[in-house]
Formats: C-alpha cells, structure tokens, sequence
C-alpha cells in the first residue's frame, strides 16, 4: 500500500513537524469524518504533547451525522476538543475561533499571569494527504488574513496568517503519513479516495466495500442500484454491472468498470451519507 512514503519522507515530515511544534501553542488535527481513525496518525500525540489539541472531523458532508456525533463524543472524552466542519462550503467554521480560545485559555492566563497581554494563540495545521488541510486553511482564513511574515524569534521563512488580533496560523500545514502497515487502514483510505487508484484492486475493495454497506446500512444498496442485497458479495457486483449496462467485448459483465461507479458513487456521496468506522 505504499505509494509515496518511504522511510525517508517520513523522517523529514517528522522533523519539520518536532521543529514546527515548538513554535505553536495549538495543533488543529484534520481528519475525514468518513474514517476518524483510520485518518489519523497516533504518533502525533506522542510529537504533540503539552500542547492544546483540537481535532477537525471533515468532510462531514460526506459522512454519517448520528456517528460523527458519537465520534465527537469520543475525542473529548479523551481530552480532545473536537468540531465537524465541511471545508469546502465553509459549514462549522465559525464554531471553531471560539473552540480554539477555550483550548488556550491556560495559556493565555499564564500570559496574563505573567503581564503579557494580547500575545496570540499560535496554531498549526496537520494531518495525513487529502484530508482536507489547504481547503480548511483557506476557508479558515478567508480573505481577510494577512501574512505576517518573519518575526524576531521565529524560524526564518516560516509565515504567519493572522485569523484575528488573538489567533495565527502557520501557513503551511504539517504532513502526517498514514499507518500503510495496517491492511485494513490501506483499504478504508483506498476507498475513500485518499490513495491513487492505480496500484489498487478495484474489484476486490468494491467487494468489501458492498459487504459493509450492507452490514451497516442495509436497504442502501437496493434504493442506489436496484439490487437484491445478500451476503453474497461478488452477486451483488454482479447485478450493479447488469443494472449499470457494464458490459465488455463479447458481451461479458464487466466488474472493474462496476466496481469503479460503485466507488465513484461512494466517495461522492451518491449512495448516502456513510461512515466506514463505529466507536466501539
Ligand atoms: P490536503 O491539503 O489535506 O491534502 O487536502 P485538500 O485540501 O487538497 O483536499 C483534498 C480533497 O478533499 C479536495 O478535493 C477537496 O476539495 C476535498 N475536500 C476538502 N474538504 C472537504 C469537505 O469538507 N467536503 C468535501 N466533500 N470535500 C472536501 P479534490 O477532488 O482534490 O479537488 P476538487 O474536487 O475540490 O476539485
């Protein structure tokens, strides 16, 4: 499952990001609300510790409502704030400035304890590729950011956008690398789009994908395509193929082109609003 992270990539985003983390008092986690965890890396708690921690589910257009709730439940509890938003058209943005000065609010009493007023709260964007992270920052950030540029103290060429008088952002985001190790993390990123469809089995993720789609949300499948769902997973390929006129020379069914609406259709939100992993 590895496409573009060797160990060599990741020794140099883990670095930018350990020197990065000194600068900030916040990390704003992007993740994809469709696979909270699969979208995460865990070693950021680990680089990011002793800082205040807000994890973003995104693209929760595209996930399901009833289970991005409990899975907002399921970060605070573990002492994370957590906020669903949909970058692209701009849904739950406004609730996060005032989640970000709760996050801070030990900080910035420590600063007024210490007589510093108006220093702002420093963040940072991460997480893995394709999450959601330049569409947040610009939506974020709008039109009215301005770049503030280097700094006394900061790290040449790092820039700044300033949300407002009590909030920066680091312009650029950090990069997390996936758990590739992890099989069933590969395929719940692969089905989501997040990795490049060439080097996937096509066939073989629409099968665990209509598997799960019928375990999960039963009925989903035989509103979308017409079909009789069964455990039978290669039937139920078999009758989207029909039911979509997929048919290859010599009139054969063709299973890669159904495989590829299947999942075309999944990770645009044709078949419903679906999330891939439960809190357990
Ligand atoms: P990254 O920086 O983390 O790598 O992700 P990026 O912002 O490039 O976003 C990756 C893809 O996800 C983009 O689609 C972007 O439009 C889409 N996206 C981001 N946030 C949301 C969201 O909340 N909801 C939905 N539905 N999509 C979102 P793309 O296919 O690469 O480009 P395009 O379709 O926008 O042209």
């Amino acid at each position: 499952m590895n496409y573009q992270w060797y160990p060599g990539h990741m020794t140099k985003a883990k670095r930018m990001m350990q020197e990065n983390i000194k600068l900030i008092d916040l990390i704003i986690e992007v993740t994809d609300a469709r696979i909270p965890l699969s979208s995460r890396n865990p070693d950021i708690d680990e680089l990011g510790k002793n800082k205040a921690r807000l994890i973003l589910l995104n693209k929760a257009d595209l996930a399901d409502d009833h289970k991005t709730e409990q899975w907002m439940e399921y970060f605070r509890e573990k002492g994370y704030y957590a906020v669903k938003i949909n970058a692209k058209n701009g849904t739950g943005i406004k609730s996060i400035l005032p989640v970000i000065m709760e996050s801070c609010k030990e900080k910035i009493e420590r600063d007024r304890r210490r007589g510093i007023l108006n220093r702002p709260v420093r963040a940072m964007v991460v997480g893995i590729p394709n999450v959601g992270k330049s569409t947040f920052i610009n939506a974020f950030a709008g039109k009215a950011c301005t770049k503030t540029g280097n700094k006394p103290g900061v790290t040449k060429g790092k820039q700044w956008i300033r949300i407002n008088k009590n909030v920066e952002l680091l312009d650029t985001p950090g990069i997390l690398w996936p758990k590739f190790e992890d099989q069933e993390v590969g395929a719940k990123l692969a089905m989501v789009g997040s990795i490049k469809d060439e080097i996937l089995n096509l066939e073989e993720l629409s099968l665990e994908l209509l598997a799960y789609l019928h375990r999960e949300y039963e009925g989903i499948l035989q509103e979308r395509y017409q079909i009789t769902e069964s455990e039978d997973k290669l039937n139920m390929l078999e009758q989207i193929a029909e039911n979509r006129k997929c048919i290859q020379k010599g009139m054969e069914l063709d299973y890669v082109k159904a495989a590829n609406i299947l999942l075309e259709e999944f990770r645009n939100g044709k078949i419903g609003r679906i999330t891939l992993e439960t809190v357990k």
